[in-house]
């Protein structure tokens, strides 16, 4: 038996204490593949077990086979973080296992979602008045726009640039539509002039915030060739679009306004856990046409029926994410969110002037928000070797990407724990590294 507030006790102060020592660990968990797997028996108990039994094999077995988001020096794809608030809130989220598949199921979760994904439009400003609602991932919201646009035009071709993330290319897969991938320019930017014909283009994706360089696609011209040809525009700002808290960084969110949809992880910048992504649009009566398939079991009044979320998405049972998101944006506020994107936009263009100074060194490409994609001079395979025995280390964790057809080295910063002696340590190891690699 699980005794709620004994166990509830322990499990807080695992919490916590785990949230203070986590700098000390290694970032990238030390393990080979199949080795946690291998330590854990076969089949489950026949009769329950204490939960102190739980927690002590999460700290013997499990631990060694985390690699830790939530540490100070973690810096690889896009760093992010579950702030306390959240942390707090999922646990009441869980304990409240509300499950909205219909508003009346779960009638606050439905109304808080409309009003924090109202209360995020006017923090990033974006309309108000469009529909929002969370999904699990950008890549469940994307497929979902493409899906909806797909319905609204009667196309089937999807267009993004050769930089956009690989959920589009996923999404067009799956959906069997045909993919359009269009040129960038020498900043990663998607060529407006090279889009093409889009009469037969159902929709048009646009990044805010590429997944290797965080380029920012020219979404006014886009906006204009998809007005022009009928079709839809999604905005992929999926990392970047917490950045439009910061009235100083809204040059990179200009023409958003035009677009259909639009998806911003918050679980990636905006302090919330896994997982929480928002799409809004201003067509959701075309994102209620595609997916809204009301079972006889599942009839309500008319006006109820207007309110449930999940005729605007693929999931039928939706999870009260809402709550965590609620909880980020009350005890932060608009301005804890803009001191987090300001600190990390500031460490990061320290990294990158120590880097822009360091004989040997070179930067890869612009950096509009908080991550810098560098590399040593000289062949692909040193800074392969280089990444590899940087995070081998323990010390940190970076990813790379291949920007102009050469493997570069990615800095991201965005864990709430980071500062700026992470992130000088950061240099000296990867220097160190990179002087005898
Ligand atoms: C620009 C961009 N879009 C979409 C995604 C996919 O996000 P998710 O893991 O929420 O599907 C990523 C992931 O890093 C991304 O960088």
């Amino acid at each position: 038996m699980t005794d709620l507030r004994g166990d509830g006790r322990a499990a807080l102060e695992w919490a916590a204490s785990y949230l203070e020592r986590v700098g000390d660990l290694p970032v990238l968990a030390q393990v080979a593949p199949g080795e946690i797997a291998a330590r854990l028996p076969d089949a489950a108990p026949e009769e329950g077990e204490p939960f102190a039994a739980v927690l002590r094999d999460l700290d013997e077995i499990l631990m060694p086979g985390v690699t830790h988001w939530q540490h100070p020096r973690y810096f690889a794809y896009f760093a992010t973080s579950a702030s306390e608030p959240a942390i707090l809130a999922e646990l009441l989220a869980a304990t409240l296992n509300s499950v909205s598949i219909l508003w009346r199921t779960a009638p606050a979760a439905t109304e808080l979602e409309g009003v924090v994904l109202r209360w995020t439009a006017k923090l990033l400003g974006l309309p108000p008045d469009w529909h929002g609602h969370i999904e699990d991932s950008a890549s469940t919201s994307t497929l979902a726009a493409i899906i909806a646009a797909r319905k609204a035009t009667g196309r089937e071709l999807v267009v993004c640039s050769e930089q956009a993330h690989s959920s589009v290319e996923k999404a067009a897969r799956m959906l069997r539509m045909r993919l359009r991938k269009v040129p960038c320019d020498e900043e990663f930017r998607l060529r407006p002039e090279a889009l093409g014909d889009l009469s037969e283009a159902a929709a048009v994706v646009a990044t805010v915030g590429t997944t290797a360089a965080t380029s920012v696609d020219p979404v006014p011209a886009i906006a204009q060739a998809c007005a022009q040809a009928g079709t839809w525009l999604h905005v992929d700002a999926a990392y970047a679009g917490t950045a439009m808290v910061c009235p100083e960084l809204r040059w990179a969110f200009a023409g958003v306004e035009r677009a259909d949809s639009v998806v911003v992880n918050a679980h990636k910048w905006m302090l919330t856990p896994m997982d929480c992504s928002l799409l809004w649009s201003r067509r959701p009566e075309d994102l209620r046409a595609a997916f809204s398939l009301i079972p006889e079991y599942l009839r309500t009044p008319d006006a109820e029926d207007a309110l449930s979320l999940s005729e605007y998405g693929p999931a039928l049972g939706r999870r009260f994410r809402a709550l965590k998101l609620w909880a980020v944006l009350r005890c932060h506020g608009r301005s804890g969110l803009q001191a987090h994107v300001r600190s990390g936009i500031e460490l990061a263009s320290r990294f990158e002037r120590w880097v822009a100074q360091e004989p040997g060194w070179e930067l890869c490409a612009p950096r509009p928000f908080s991550v810098v994609c560098f590399r040593r001079e000289g062949p692909d395979e040193g800074n392969r070797a280089l990444l590899e025995a940087v995070n081998r280390s323990g010390e940190i964790f970076i990813s790379h990407a291949v920007l102009n057809g050469r493997y570069v080295l990615r800095l991201a910063i965005g864990q709430l724990r980071t500062t700026e002696a992470d992130v000088t340590r950061a240099w000296e190891v990867i220097r160190r590294a990179g002087s005898v690699t």
